[in-house]
């Protein structure tokens, strides 16, 4: 990155711009890089896919997560590479049968005895997700001075959601009515979480994690109590712990649609940055959310897909909205399989060419 892209100096150690931005600076243009940025709409994603059985293999073979992970750098060059895993890796440590069936998505096998499966066995969770931590040492070899290595992994709400589903859900019924009937055993679900989380993160920072984002995708859909107790108290958890290890790493929180909830979010987790979905407006977000933290967001991935126009008009009002404050350009969710890989192609010039458009 050249140096004019900075317009504020801070005595930061580090010279990349993801670190520099979620330590308070600004950068003219922003920083970016896109949620789930690896994947299906790349030619070359779905070659190594054809390659293995089943996505868990993916995940678990260091070689081609590897590859997959840095693919998205080599075309775009974006500031980040998020390491290539899913956050469905962490049941799978904890010993539930993870499944990704081409049409369903995930399959997780139904808990029969959750108060034993609660028992948590640090041994074997590490040793199941140790492919994950040699890609990441992996990746940072490959990675030049300026783009930043993401580690990652879901919320204990938005993982539970999935491990009582046994996978994904419009209504969350089997879920809400679990943690209603059984609040002790969906709490020690949680807490079980919380633990797993915290050390799956510890053992990606000490790999070679720079920064870490943790996906509250099922954010949305609770009321503030739950909110509460399930959103906010559990990630504030992993962070405080998280901290006392590493006080130094950024942590980037995505608590997705929780419109007035945000706030609350950023005041009592101790994350760095929010990520904000496409339904929160970008004007309220410079006002009211930059100066509580850095901001991350918050392209609709549907824009992206269409291009043309629309796909100018939206980065343009994000761009002027949100970039004098600290500001990393993403999407509001997770890129979709559809999209156009010369989109993400204009995309990234429209970014890196916006400082000469202001
Ligand atoms: O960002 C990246 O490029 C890193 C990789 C990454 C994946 N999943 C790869 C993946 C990340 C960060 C995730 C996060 C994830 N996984 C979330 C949170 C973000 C979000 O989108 O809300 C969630 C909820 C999951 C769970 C999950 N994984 C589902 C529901 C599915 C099936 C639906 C789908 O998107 O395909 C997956 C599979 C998955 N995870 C794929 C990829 C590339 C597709 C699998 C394939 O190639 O067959």
């Amino acid at each position: 990155m050249t140096s004019n892209r900075r317009i504020q100096h801070t005595s930061s150690p580090s010279k990349k711009p993801i670190l520099q931005v979620l330590n308070g600076e600004s950068f003219n243009p922003p920083p970016f890089w896109l949620m789930r940025q690896a994947g299906r709409y790349l030619p070359e994603y779905r070659k190594v896919r054809s390659q293995v059985k089943n996505f868990l293999n993916l995940c678990l073979t260091p070689k081609h997560a590897v590859e997959v992970t840095l693919q998205p750098i080599r075309r775009y060059s974006m500031d980040a590479a998020i390491i290539f895993s899913d956050i469905l890796m962490v049941p799978y440590a904890l010993g539930q049968n993870v499944d990704f069936e081409k049409s369903k998505g995930p399959v997780l096998k139904k808990l029969s005895n959750i108060s034993k499966f609660c028992d948590f066995n640090i041994k074997t969770f590490h040793h199941s997700l140790e492919p994950v931590y040699e890609t990441i040492s992996l990746v940072k070899e490959e990675l030049d001075n300026n783009t930043t290595l993401i580690g990652f992994c879901g919320a204990p709400w938005t993982v539970a959601t999935y491990m009582i589903e046994g996978g994904s859900t419009r209504d969350f019924t089997r879920v809400m009515s679990f943690a209603f009937s059984q609040p002790e055993a969906f709490q020690s679900l949680l807490s079980l979480l919380v633990e797993a989380s915290f050390h799956y993160l510890n053992k990606q920072i000490v790999s070679g994690a720079e920064v870490i984002q943790i996906f509250d995708s099922w954010a949305g859909v609770l009321n503030e109590k739950e909110f509460q107790q399930w959103v906010i108290k559990p990630t504030k958890e992993i962070i405080r712990r998280l901290h006392t290890d590493h006080p130094h790493i950024p942590v980037i929180g995505f608590p997705r649609q929780a419109g007035p909830l945000y706030t609350d979010y950023i005041k009592e987790t101790g994350v760095a940055a929010i990520s904000l979905d496409q339904t929160a407006s970008v004007s309220w977000a410079a006002q009211k959310i930059q100066p509580l933290c850095t901001v991350q967001g918050n392209l609709d991935p549907h824009v992206l897909v269409a291009g043309g126009e629309a796909l100018k008009e939206s980065l343009k009002e994000i761009l002027s909205t949100l970039g004098g404050a600290p500001f990393i350009f993403n999407l509001g969710h997770g890129i979709l399989p559809t999209t156009p890989p010369e989109h993400v192609a204009e995309l990234t010039a429209f970014i890196r060419s916006w400082s000469q458009q202001t």
